[in-house]
């Protein structure tokens, strides 16, 4: 039977707690030693699943992997081994096809399987390749993969139909050893976009604008190795947040990067919570009850959608009525249910989510659906009366590091149990 977490919900959680690096900052990081033969190492690479399976993709594509006594991740891909991203790794882990646009720049040549949907959307890459083709690639959809060749890629101007993160990573990574010069419009704003160009320009990458809608790249013909540390989890510190305000408790979370936060903190203060922020540290002090907020999911900055189901539990308790439109993916309301069965009373019709907010949470066994999902179901416990059983935690290891354990170290009553 797999993994869940049995939780003894009703205590308010306190205390200081110290934010991991960003998943969705390290993924990227790591693909982007595929554009060099020198060695990237990166500092505060988080030890999570989708980490685990990013290595065994580099690994199959020749990089050598090495982890330093300094806690560095030095990765080394002397000469590509294969240009293929095979679909058991690139289904398990959408995040993979970040590989595409560093190997087709590298070598003129990638063969990535096609990742498919989720349990939150249909998810598909059109922005990717068309932004590649419009880079000069020959893109081929054959047996599930994409083929993408091009003997080198030349600058061109793209222009996103929407904002996407991982279809801004793929095309600056492209365009760094691109001929000529390369705008992004339309581009996404996402912290780990510029944490991933600040890493690229301290290769020798030259790259403008990262962290606005307008990123201008001028290709180089080569790029060198470099040192960078990821940024921390703007996710995981909501997240932590979100669990004191939801238990009544008064939680710190440390190395952080409050200017990464500010739509979340925004929110839990329309919550009634009291937030304290200095320099790497916020501090989040729960209200009596929180109150009712209406909350529109959006690209950065604005409300982050891998916030909005653990906002949802919260709201789930709070005094009045609320409303969440989900703009970004069209299935990510899965939680909503599970919620139900812990009392909550959520409607949900297509975007939208109608919260009436209910006295307190009654304990019961529940199913995680995907990552972010996962974490609501383990804040609505912690603030249940009774024992809450979440099964599937499996989605949780994937994006959040050791977080029971973190719990517990605020006061949790929270346990894995095989
Ligand atoms: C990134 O996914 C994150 N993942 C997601 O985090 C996050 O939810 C998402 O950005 C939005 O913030 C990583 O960074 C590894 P998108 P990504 O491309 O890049 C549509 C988590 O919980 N779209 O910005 O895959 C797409 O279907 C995960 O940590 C196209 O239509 O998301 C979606 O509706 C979940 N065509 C919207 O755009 C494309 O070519 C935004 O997706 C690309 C995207």
């Amino acid at each position: 039977m797999a993994a869940r977490l049995v939780i003894e919900g009703g205590r308010p959680l306190c205390g200081e707690m110290r934010v991991s690096a960003a998943k969705n900052a390290a993924l990227p990081a790591l693909c982007a030693a595929l554009l060099t033969a020198e060695p990237v190492v990166l500092d505060n690479v988080p030890a999570l699943a989708d980490v685990v399976t990013a290595r065994a993709l580099l690994a199959g594509l020749g990089a050598a992997i090495s982890d330093e006594a300094d806690g560095g991740t030095r990765v080394i891909v002397r000469t590509l081994a294969s240009h293929e991203a095979p679909y058991e790794l690139v289904s398990t882990m959408r995040a993979s096809v970040l590989v595409l646009g560093p190997l087709l720049a590298r070598s003129g040549l990638a063969r990535v399987a096609l990742p498919g949907g989720c349990a939150i959307g249909v998810r598909p890459i059109d922005q990717h390749l068309k932004g590649l083709a419009k880079l000069g690639a020959d893109i081929a959809i054959r047996n599930g993969y994409v083929e993408a060749r091009a003997s080198r890629l030349k600058g061109g101007r793209i222009t996103s139909d929407l904002v996407t993160v991982t279809g801004t990573e793929n095309l600056m990574m492209a365009a760094a050893l691109a001929e000529g010069t390369t705008i992004l419009e339309n581009a996404a704003r996402e912290p780990e976009v510029a944490d991933l160009a600040r890493l690229l320009g301290a290769m020798g990458a030259r790259i403008e604008g990262a962290g606005t809608e307008r990123i201008e790249i001028e290709g180089v013909a080569e790029l060198g190795g470099a040192r960078h540390r990821i940024i921390p989890d703007r996710i995981e510190a909501g997240t932590l947040l979100v669990a004191g305000a939801i238990t009544g408790g008064d939680v710190t979370i440390t190395d952080a990067a409050p200017r990464h936060l500010t739509a979340t903190l925004a929110k839990l203060e329309e919550c009634g919570a009291e937030i304290f922020v200095d320099r790497d540290r916020v501090r989040c002090r729960a209200p009596e009850r929180p109150l009712a907020a209406d909350i529109i999911t959006n690209p950065f900055p604005g409300f982050p959608t891998d916030m909005q189901a653990q906002f949802m539990a919260l709201l789930g308790v709070a005094e009045g009525h609320s409303k969440i439109t989900e703009t970004i993916f069209e299935n990510r309301f899965m939680h909503a249910a599970e919620l139900c069965r812990l009392g909550a009373r959520i409607e949900t019709d297509g975007a939208t989510a109608v919260v009436r907010g209910v006295s307190a949470y009654q304990g019961a066994p529940v199913m995680a659906t995907d990552l972010r999902a996962s974490a609501s179901l383990v804040l609505a416990g912690l603030a249940a009366r009774g024992i809450t059983e979440v099964s599937r935690v499996y989605h949780l290891d994937r994006g959040y590091e050791r977080l029971e354990a973190k719990l517990a170290s605020l006061g949790a009553r929270i346990e894995r149990v095989a």
